[in-house]
């Protein structure tokens, strides 16, 4: 079976062919960073005319390089949230118009149950239930219980930022580049992080859930606190990125392991473009040596089509085509356990 996956939900314009769930034909993703870098974020309105300018020729050139034509394609796989309403507009309409054009079905995905999905296109490994899914991205922070593919409930999220978003601010206030975790990792290796006292806050309603905002102004403080020569020297930059670094990763690792706890897990999955980071890999792959980790690829970690071709196969398995009357795009999303 030949899907077609589109995904539109932020700044990212992406579509792919999937061949039953797991051979990827082709990916082509136009990222937008260009485009809000100078703002430092996400613009949702410039985002929404990008994707609306991008989107057909992307999908011409995911079919190209697939070597297949719209009428090869056995079903349509659309990620309708959650994210930025106007994104996920572009990448809906398109994909309906393309379903009822072509008198093809189509599929509503959770981008979010995507990215748990994504690992397993890179291993032959097989995958034991219950499994806990870890989402670490630019928007999401998400502990999610996972019982099989397709059946997902959320134990947990950010109550603001995300970390990816939290990395983002920190770079930002020492002047580097955005996107900025990758810089700060690389700033925080020859970083002592004992030098600062950092934490990342405690949610009393649900102690599963995140807080890294007060992190992210605790950083902001000691740059204002300190002196322009100390702040400019590269062994304060190294070590404030070292000691946020820690502060962030060692609170995910506390509340991983809880949930591991809870919920008796045997593997546990990771998506999004945080979990590209090295030392967060060696923690996980340190504390839990007896689980089974799954890591996706760089392509496959960062927003794509493939995750949602890919998981679009097993609901369409699962469930059948989606309604296109009643799909709708969802800004903030359910997760579909016991569906
Ligand atoms: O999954 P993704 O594309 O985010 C969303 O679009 O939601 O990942 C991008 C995020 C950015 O916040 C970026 O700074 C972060 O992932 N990131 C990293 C690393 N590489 C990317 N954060 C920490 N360490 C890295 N090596
Ligand atoms: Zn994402």
């Amino acid at each position: 079976m030949y899907v077609l996956g589109i995904e539109s939900t932020c700044d990212e314009t992406a579509a792919s062919v999937v061949e039953n769930g797991r051979n990827i034909l082709s990916q082509v993703v136009t990222s937008q960073i260009d485009l809000h870098n100078v703002y430092g974020g996400v613009v949702p309105e410039l985002a929404c005319r990008r994707h609306m300018e991008v989107i057909l020729p992307v999908i011409d050139e995911a079919l190209r390089s697939a070597k297949l034509s719209l009428a090869d394609i056995d079903l349509i796989a659309v990620a309708h949230g959650p994210g930025l309403i106007g994104p996920l507009f572009i990448g809906l309409q398109t994909a309906k118009g393309l379903a009822l054009a072509l008198d093809k079905p189509l599929v509503g995905v959770n981008h979010v149950e995507a990215h748990l999905y994504a690992p397993l296109m890179c291993t032959e490994k097989e995958l034991e239930f219950p499994a806990l899914g870890v989402i670490l991205s630019g928007g999401h922070t998400s502990l999610v219980e996972m019982q099989g593919i397709g059946s997902y409930k959320l134990l947990s999220q950010t109550v603001d930022d995300a970390v990816g978003e939290a990395f983002d601010k920190v770079a930002k206030l020492l002047g580097l580049p955005y996107p900025g975790g990758p810089h700060v990792e690389a700033l925080a290796k020859a970083g002592n992080p004992g030098r600062f006292a950092l934490k990342a806050g405690y949610c009393k309603e649900n102690p599963l859930n995140f807080s890294f905002s007060g992190l992210k102004t605790a950083v902001m403080y000691t740059i204002k606190k300190s002196d322009k020569d100390t702040v400019s020297h590269p062994s304060f930059r190294h070590d404030l990125c070292a000691a946020f670094q820690q502060a962030a990763f060692n609170d995910i690792m506390q509340k991983a392991e809880k949930a591991v706890r809870l919920l008796g897990v045997k593997s546990i999955l990771f998506g999004g473009g945080v979990v590209q980071n090295q030392t967060l890999r060696k923690l996980f792959a340190e504390k839990f040596n007896d689980l089974e980790l799954f890591w996706p690829s760089k392509e496959l970690s960062l927003d794509n089509a493939s995750m949602i071709a890919g998981l679009g196969y097993h609901v369409y398995q699962k469930r059948g085509p989606s309604d296109l009357t009643t799909l709708e795009a969802e800004t903030r999303m359910s997760f579909s356990l016991n569906s």
